[in-house]
């Protein structure tokens, strides 16, 4: 049985990923420092899984920590790398925090990957790097343009570092673009948990729905698309977490055509902000308290994906759309509700 090493397991992309991993048949091991997720998800991993998980709660900037997974665990074929800070405006504000914890965290990993001879790693990169695009929708060899933030340049650097490091190494990589991962599993029992005041679109419409927060803004409807605001390409996170297990597969079984392949996770459909709101309207039965306010610095008008590569050469098929992705993610929010309640009665 194959084992991978998933870091940032316990985070929202990671969690879900575990479990398709693990429903596929792989042993999987975790490193998750807690940072920016909490133990729930590795509860809920178990329960849809039934299977337990190893976390190491490390931080992959301490080398000798991060090196003293790789000595217990000689046995490693394939690393998915997540671990990495991912707030596009915590990112503006706070850049060294994410130069810091994104870059060190990868080289460190590469570092352990070259003395350990991991043969596959597969990078969480995002449609980010491709900044505002002059053309939609995006293939995967669309020109790269400035990031629009400290985070976006992070994947950017991180695509570069992982690109050089495969040249020089033996191991493959492939390189995953993400477009907006959004819902959560059918089970219910893992999803987004954002900290704080969330700052990606589905988090702040359920907790608007649900009362967390009293009102949401959407961020400017003067834009120069078919209802004036921003065009996004939504992807359930479940479909983003399988795509993960067919490309370790695709390293594996060395299907790869070239030692760093890059793809992009998308549905190729474009959504607007208003209509992702009608959708969650008519899914949830919940009118959203929201009003339009002032556009975001560094939003990208619209973009959304060509998925073909992914399609044709992964064998990816998309399980979910737009009404599965927002009934998700609301029943996912009834469920914290809940659990938030079960634990003030305790
Ligand atoms: C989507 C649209 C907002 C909140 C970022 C990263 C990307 C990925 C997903 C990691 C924009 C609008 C949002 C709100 C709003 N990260 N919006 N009101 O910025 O497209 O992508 O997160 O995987 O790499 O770049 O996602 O959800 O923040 O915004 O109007 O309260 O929703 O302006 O147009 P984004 P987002």
């Amino acid at each position: 049985m194959a084992k991978i090493l998933v870091t940032g397991g316990c985070g929202f992309i990671g969690s879900h990923t575990i479990v398709d991993l693990l429903e596929n048949g792989f042993e999987v091991i975790s490193i998750d420092d807690f940072s920016r997720s909490t133990q729930i998800a590795i509860t809920g991993i178990e329960k849809i899984t039934g299977k337990k998980i190893k976390n190491y709660s490390v931080d992959l900037k301490n080398f000798e920590e991060t090196q003293a997974v790789f000595m217990e665990h000689t046995d490693i074929d394939g690393i998915i790398h997540f671990a990495a800070y991912k707030a596009v405006g915590e990112s503006v504000e706070e850049p060294i925090l994410y130069y810091e914890n994104n870059l060190f965290g990868l080289v460190n990993l590469l570092k352990c990957v070259q003395e350990f001879g991991i043969p596959n790693i597969v990078f969480s990169s995002s449609c980010t790097v491709y900044g505002n695009p002059d053309a939609i929708p995006v293939t995967e060899i669309t020109p790269i343009k400035p990031a629009e933030s400290p985070y976006g340049a992070t994947k950017q650097m991180g695509e570069v570092i992982i690109r050089d490091f495969t040249k020089a190494n033996a191991t493959n990589a492939i390189l995953l673009r993400y477009f907006n991962p959004v819902g959560a599993h059918p089970s219910i029992h893992i999803g987004e948990l954002p900290i704080g005041k969330p700052q990606n679109l589905v988090p702040a419409i359920t907790q608007t729905a649900i009362g967390k927060l009293p009102k949401m803004k959407v961020h400017g409807n003067d834009y120069d698309t078919r209802d004036g605001s921003c065009i996004r390409d939504y992807i359930h996170v479940s479909d983003i977490a399988h795509a993960h297990t067919l490309a370790i597969q695709y390293l594996t079984s060395e299907k790869n055509e070239t030692a760093c392949d890059v793809f992009n996770l998308g549905t190729g459909n474009g959504v607007s902000v208003l209509e992702a709101i009608q959708t969650f309207e008519k899914v949830s039965g919940v009118k959203l308290n929201y009003e339009i306010g002032p556009r975001r610095a560094g939003d990208v008008v619209a973009i959304y994906a060509n998925n073909d590569a992914a399609v044709n050469k992964l064998g990816w098929k998309i399980q979910y759309g737009i009404t599965e992705m927002m009934d998700t993610a609301w029943k996912w929010e009834l469920h914290l509700q809940s659990l938030e309640k079960q634990m003030k009665e305790n």
